[in-house]
């Protein structure tokens, strides 16, 4: 059983799907484990690092793998080099990128995306959303407090006091917890909305401020996996004149707000944001997914009459050790349930709901019932 690391094609990805940690576990499961060169740099790890740990370092390591390790979807040029049934595991991306499934089903490989791992608590620990969205949503805040000309504690000094600043965090799933926890820490005052009900003790626990507008829809507004429902027009329009009164005197808002397959909820607009103070601070989350806030341009720090708009790429790639360490421990834990530990070989139970939910192609096909070619659902 052969185990491939591969080092990440795709500009702007610093982030590697194994550490020596996960190579050393891997060894012991009975694995061989190889590594491109240069797979973990980026991450702060070096080759010489993986060697320790105990894999091999070569050029093409991912050529006769049994199980290749990605964060990103392989390209076409990545899938010529993969053996023929081999498991490729990585964040896939799928909505909307059907051509990208098409060709990972024809060059034969089983693909599994993490992301669609589901929320039971045996899975908890390969859930690739809540391990990159937690650090996520630390890096906004501290994203925030760079582009912020102020102190975010109060400080009370000789020469005179320095306001706390009013940090607003919309979206309180994982990556917003930990925005909320993140702003706390560094003395903020912090409130929060999220159009799920549970989250309110969420937010309060956190000793932070909770604002929505709880009408009948926000009380049914999740749904059985824990994620958020899209709103109706008019829920939206109420949420929009609640938060835009407090939008007005806040000093940083931070935007997490996802609705999974779904584009991001608009949840600030151009009218909002010039409401704000020049040398507020607004972080979008979101922006690649379409994006929360009016005027956040991707990869961008955009400024708005003074109102900067933060939207950067890969928030976890700019943790990008973190990221790695927790993402690749994910990952072990994934496919420690893929391997038969007497026999040290591949044993996959394709019942298993992990499986069923992550697998998206398998012997030339692609086998999941969310993502059926067009032609298919309609025959
Ligand atoms: P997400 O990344 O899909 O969305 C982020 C947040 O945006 C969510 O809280 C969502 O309700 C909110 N949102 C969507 N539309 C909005 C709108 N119009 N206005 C304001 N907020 C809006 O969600 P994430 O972070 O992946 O977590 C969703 C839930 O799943 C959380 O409750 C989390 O605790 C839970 N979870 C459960 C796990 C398990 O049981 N194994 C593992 C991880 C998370």
């Amino acid at each position: 059983m052969k185990i491939a690391i591969a080092a990440e094609t795709e500009q702007g990805e610093p982030r590697v799907a194994g550490t020596p940690d996960t190579v050393k576990r891997m060894v012991a499961l009975g694995a061989t484990v190889a590594v491109e060169p240069g797979a973990g740099v980026k991450s702060g790890i070096l080759d010489t690092d993986y060697q320790a740990a105990g894999a091999t370092v070569a050029a093409g390591a991912v050529k006769d793998a049994d199980i290749v390790l990605k964060v990103r979807r392989p390209s076409v040029a990545e899938l010529a080099t993969y053996k023929k049934g081999a498991l490729v595991v990585a964040i896939m991306d799928p909505y909307g990128h059907d051509a990208a499934l098409k060709a990972m089903a024809d060059a034969g490989i089983v693909a599994f995306a993490m992301e669609l791992m589901p929320r039971i608590t045996r899975a908890q620990s390969m859930d690739v959303l809540s391990s990159q969205a937690n650090l996520a949503g630390y890096r906004a805040v501290i994203d925030a407090a760079e582009e912020y000309g102020r102190a975010l504690p109060m400080m009370m000094t000789a020469a005179g006091t320095v306001p706390a600043a009013k940090v607003f965090i919309m979206g309180v799933g994982v990556a917003g917890l930990q925005a909320i926890a993140t702003a706390k820490r560094l003395g903020a005052i912090v409130t929060a909305t999220d159009v799920r009900p549970a989250t309110k003790e969420q937010v309060e626990s956190l000793g932070a401020k909770f604002l929505a507008v709880e009408d009948e829809e926000f009380k049914n507004a999740q749904t059985a996996g824990g994620y958020a429902k899209e709103m109706s027009e008019e829920y939206q329009a109420k949420q929009a004149a609640l938060t835009a009164e407090h939008i007005k005197k806040q000093d940083i808002v931070i935007t997490t707000a996802l609705i999974p397959g779904r584009p991001a909820p608009k949840l600030v607009t151009r009218d909002m944001v010039a409401s704000m103070k020049p040398g507020s601070v607004l972080v979008d989350l979101a922006v690649e997914r379409g994006g929360n806030i009016e005027g956040a341009r991707p990869g961008e720090v955009a400024d708005v009459n003074g109102v900067k708009i933060v939207g950067y790429l890969n928030v976890p790639g700019r943790l990008a050790a973190s990221a790695s360490a927790l993402y690749a421990k994910n990952l072990l834990t994934f496919i420690d349930t893929l391997i038969d530990k007497k026999e040290k070989k591949l044993a996959i139970n394709w019942d298993d709901e992990i499986v069923k939910s992550t697998a998206l192609t398998r012997d030339g096909a692609i086998v999941h019932p969310n993502f059926q070619p067009k032609e298919a659902t309609r025959a």
